[in-house]
């Protein structure tokens, strides 16, 4: 049965635990899929994982969009959910009503994902709720201000702490479905998921969230760099390594045809 999102927000209420994991292709999001995952966001950390930019930012709405076409084609029970790329929904309410609009008319998204808790981001959250597309926020670290807050810890010092929870509860105001958090102290992401009627989905949150996400290249050992608090499962650069490595050495060898 399809994961919905009145079905992670019951589950919040019986507390079980959401999976999430990130997805940018067809033969990935199809294997995450049939192995149970139940929510799995198109993340614009595929700027990194997939195409090799630095960061995040110089991703965009047709890039989001392409893979997250791709992704869904993979996709029949997990609940698919795209982020909205840097500067596609920062500049005007307009403009982020009209990119939310794409990646519901272009792709299977049954939700988007935009960072941000300040005012100006929860007029427009509030603004793409109301024409009837569902919003997960996103609140902590949020990477696409990198060159503002860095990839530090957010959130450590009670003013800092107390600034997150605010924008949390404002952002729960506006009718977000769930909230993303990353990066903050497990006490402050345990506070939130306390206090707010939405999931939490958190990333080097703590164990107090209502789900638990992490970019599957991490998990899979795809990554050259991962965040320490993404566990590794396997590690497929050493599996491919050595596969590929087999492969040139038979054919060198006129092992196979
Ligand atoms: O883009 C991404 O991968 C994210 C992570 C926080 C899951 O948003």
């Amino acid at each position: 049965m399809p994961v919905t999102i009145a079905q992670i927000q019951k589950w919040k209420q019986q507390k079980k635990t959401i999976a999430a994991l990130t997805a940018s292709d067809y033969a990935i999001a199809k294997l995450l899929d049939r192995a149970g995952v139940d929510l799995i966001l198109v993340g614009d950390s595929l700027a990194m994982v997939t195409l090799g930019y630095k960061n995040t930012l110089p991703v965009t709405l047709d890039d989001m969009i392409r893979h997250a076409q791709a992704v869904g084609r993979g996709v029949e029970n997990a609940l698919l959910i795209v982020d909205l790329p840097f500067l596609s929904y920062q500049v005007s309410p307009e403009e982020a009503l009209r990119s939310a609009g794409r990646i519901f008319k272009e792709t299977e998204a049954k939700g988007i994902k935009l960072e941000g808790g300040y005012p100006e981001m929860v007029s427009t959250i509030r603004k793409i709720i109301q024409a009837g597309m569902p919003v997960m926020g996103h609140v902590g670290l949020t990477p696409q201000s990198v060159h503002q807050i860095g990839y530090r810890v957010q959130g450590k010092l009670p003013k800092a702490a107390n600034e997150i929870l605010d924008q949390a509860k404002a952002l729960v105001d506006a009718g977000i479905f769930a909230l993303l958090l990353e990066n903050i102290p497990t006490d402050l992401a345990t506070k939130i998921t306390e206090l707010i009627p939405v999931p939490t989905i958190g990333i080097g949150a703590g164990k107090g969230c209502d789900g638990q996400i992490l970019v599957t290249h991490d998990v899979l050992g795809l990554s050259d760099w991962q965040p320490s608090f993404a566990r590794k499962y396997v590690d497929l650069q050493a599996v491919i390594t050595d596969a590929v490595q087999q492969y040139c050495q038979d054919i060198r060898e006129n092992v196979i045809d």
